[in-house]
């Protein structure tokens, strides 16, 4: 299977159907009356952000799966003293083909490329689920969790403006930072 996916630099003509997969897995806690806003909402932050995803497609041609390291920033959203360092923006693999290895290998081909500051990953998980989702994806990647910021941080972040639960003390996802610091100056 894996050998009938490439892995490219997404290009503005992969916006749309970026934002699509984003919004299909993230973000949509809710999304029956909202997924138009949300998309919207993908598409603007892709449209300055898209040359730093790489992007996986299959042998026709469709987007299966992205990730992106975004640029250097100076402060974080989890009162974390680390100084300056890269973001991992997103990274979905589609349904049909996850756990393929197809999201370790975005992730790591976007760390190729970076040379200069650590990469903070905020990984996210339903507790139902154990852990968060892309732990096992970070430990091949040697990204190492850095922050455990528990069940309580979407929450009071407003992390999701259209889960159901947003007001009602939801619990219900974890969050945990995690750091890759071996990039080779
Ligand atoms: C997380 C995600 C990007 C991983 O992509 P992937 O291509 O399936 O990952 P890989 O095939 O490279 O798998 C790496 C490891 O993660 C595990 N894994 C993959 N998806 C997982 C999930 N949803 N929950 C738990 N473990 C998962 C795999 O089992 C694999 O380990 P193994 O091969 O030793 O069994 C993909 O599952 C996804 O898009 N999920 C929905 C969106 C999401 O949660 N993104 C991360 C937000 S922080």
């Amino acid at each position: 299977m894996l050998q009938n996916i490439r892995i490219i630099q997404a290009e503005k003509s992969h916006i749309i159907s970026m934002a699509k997969l984003i919004a299909k897995y993230l973000g949509t806690c809710n999304i029956q009356s909202s997924d138009e806003d949300i998309l919207s909402r993908n598409i603007a932050e892709l449209n300055d952000t898209f040359h730093f995803y790489q992007i996986a497609i299959d042998e026709k041609g469709c987007l299966i799966g992205l990730c992106g390291i975004g640029k250097p920033q100076n402060n974080n959203d989890y009162g974390l003293n680390i100084g300056t360092h890269r973001d991992v923006l997103y990274v979905v693999v589609d349904k049909p083909f996850q756990r393929q290895g197809i999201g370790t290998k975005l992730l790591k081909n976007c760390l190729k490329n970076i040379h200069d500051y650590p990469v903070l990953y905020e990984a996210w998980g339903e507790i139902k689920n154990g852990d968060v989702n892309s732990h096992q994806m970070l430990a091949k990647c040697s990204f190492d969790l850095l922050a455990d910021l528990g069940t309580s941080f979407y929450k009071n972040h407003g992390y999701c403006a259209y889960c159901v639960n947003k007001d009602n003390n939801c619990h219900a996802c974890y969050c945990k930072i995690y750091i890759y610091k071996r990039f080779n100056v």
